[in-house]
């Protein structure tokens, strides 16, 4: 589902991950200014940092960090690598499993990665290797549930639902948040801090942002994933749906965050 070789599939992440920050960073940001554990944290380990667009945002408002980005695709970390500002911080290509675990970190990220892997225990026993006591992980993903369509746009709400079962049927569940929860009793090295769920919705210079991204999204399972689908007809009932001015849809994320003891 991640580029390697593909230009097209590129071209979709690529633009989605800066649509996702756009819409979502304005709400992220009310979190972070109340995380004393960000606000004093000097590094950052960026876990699937894909094209570098998080930390390039997050760093113009946290400019005191050295940033930390790892990605198991090629054509992205490049990406991140040649933004403007990327000096200042590190990109490496590598998966989570394989990064050298000699560094350890002062916050741990992994913002909407957990939901596309099969073993969530295993990525925060890895993300362990990288923390001290006291290191914090943040955990940002998909917090389904509060997605919404006003008026309803039945067709990609049913795409959404079939995505979830294609995933949770390759061992990937859309719903990080429960999982870390359900999870927590076996981990020994995480302690449950907190969570909370942000409601994004599309209201205002956000429409276009949303519009854009969920028109990517269905080319993005349509071109990189096996789903079989009747793409052009929920291509055509997003379209239309765009066009009504009054539209809003809401998406949801899930906050979590755990402090290695
Ligand atoms: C949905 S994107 C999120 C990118 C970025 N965190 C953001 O919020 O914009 C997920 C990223 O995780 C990367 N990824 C997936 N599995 C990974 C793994 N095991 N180790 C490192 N990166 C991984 C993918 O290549 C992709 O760039």
């Amino acid at each position: 589902m991640f580029p390697q070789g593909d230009t097209r599939l590129l071209g979709v992440w690529d633009r989605m991950q800066q649509l996702q920050v756009d819409f979502c960073l304005p709400f992220e940001l009310a979190f972070y200014d109340r995380c004393s554990a960000w606000l004093e944290a000097r590094s950052v380990l960026d876990v699937g940092s894909g094209n570098g667009y998080y930390i390039e945002q997050l760093s113009k408002r946290f400019p005191d960090k050295h940033y930390t980005g790892i990605d198991l695709s090629a054509p992205l970390v490049d990406i991140a690598r040649n933004r403007p500002g990327s000096v200042a911080h590190t990109f490496q290509c590598t998966s989570l499993s394989n990064f050298d675990g000699s560094t350890e970190f002062d916050v741990v990220m992994l913002r909407l990665v957990l939901q596309h892997l099969d073993d969530i225990a295993q990525a925060l026993e890895d993300c362990a290797r990288h923390s001290a006591a006291g290191t914090t992980l943040i955990v940002i993903d998909a917090f389904d549930s509060f997605r919404a369509f006003d008026p309803p746009c039945d067709e990609l709400a049913a795409l959404f639902d079939a995505f979830r079962r294609h995933q949770a049927s390759q061992l990937r569940n859309r719903d990080v948040g429960s999982a870390i929860e359900r999870l927590l009793p076996s981990q020994t090295r995480w302690e449950f801090a907190s969570r909370e769920q942000l409601r994004i919705s599309s209201h205002g210079e956000r429409h276009r942002l949303f519009a854009e991204n969920y028109a990517l999204f269905i080319d993005l399972l349509e071109v990189g994933t096996t789903l079989d689908w009747d793409y052009p007809k929920v291509r055509d009932a997003w379209n239309r749906w765009c066009t009504i001015p009054w539209g809003c849809m809401q998406v949801g994320l899930d906050v979590v965050r755990l402090v290695a003891r």
